[in-house]
């Protein structure tokens, strides 16, 4: 939040991400059900592991505006949040916890994200923390393959996909990490 805060407005989201510091350890999947739909190996659902958080990002589709986090809880949960991008203006501590907020009771992630309960440690905002999950196996893009698309995208036909992809890999080091074990699988 305060990285989003500090950039010049209006924010984009690839904007964003070239801003994260230092190399990055992340992994990717083909993510049909998701709040980040990516149904094409060429642009799959990309989690960026910045401990406790973990960001995802698509590069193209409905979800390709979206920063969704969570903060990890324990073996198995985490603290959800959301911004949409591109961000106009200076963002409130309580922004990423109201932009999921569904009715009183759940958050618009705990239609998939199971066992939804309140954040107590987050006393400024309604902050829900649920199951968290991780791709399975088999639907897992590794940053190898990742990094191919980086090389042959085209930002004349396809400028914001290039510009995501860019943004995470011009840097020091990309590194893969998988999901810990514990999470569970939809
Ligand atoms: C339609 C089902 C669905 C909804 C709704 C959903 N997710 Fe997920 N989420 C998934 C699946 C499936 C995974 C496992 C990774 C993958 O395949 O994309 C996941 C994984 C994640 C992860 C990575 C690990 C973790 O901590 O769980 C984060 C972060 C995340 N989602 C955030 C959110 C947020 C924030 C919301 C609400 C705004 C949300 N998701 C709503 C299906 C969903």
């Amino acid at each position: 939040m305060r990285l989003v805060n500090t950039l010049e407005k209006p924010l984009e989201l690839p904007c964003f991400l070239a801003h994260l510091a230092g190399p990055l350890q992340m992994t990717a999947s083909l993510s049909p059900t998701s709040a980040q739909p990516s149904f094409d190996r060429r642009s799959p659902r990309i989690f960026v592991f910045l401990d406790p958080l973990v960001f995802t990002v698509v590069p193209e589709g409905p979800g390709r505006g979206l920063l969704e986090f969570g903060e990890r809880r324990g073996d198995a949960r985490s603290l959800k949040g959301e911004i949409e991008f591109p961000v106009a203006s200076e963002l409130t501590p309580e922004a990423p916890f109201e932009h999921i907020i569904f009715n009183e009771q759940y958050s618009t992630c705990a239609f998939c994200h199971a066992d939804e309960t309140r954040a107590p440690d987050v006393p400024f905002a309604r902050a829900f923390e649920s199951v968290a999950l991780r791709p399975p196996d088999r639907a897992v893009v590794s940053v190898d393959e990742l990094r191919s698309e980086v090389q042959s995208c085209d930002a004349a036909s396809d400028p914001y996909r290039c510009a995501m992809l860019h943004a995470l890999f011009d840097r020091d080091g990309v590194i893969q990490r998988d999901f810990p074990e514990s999470y569970g699988t939809l």
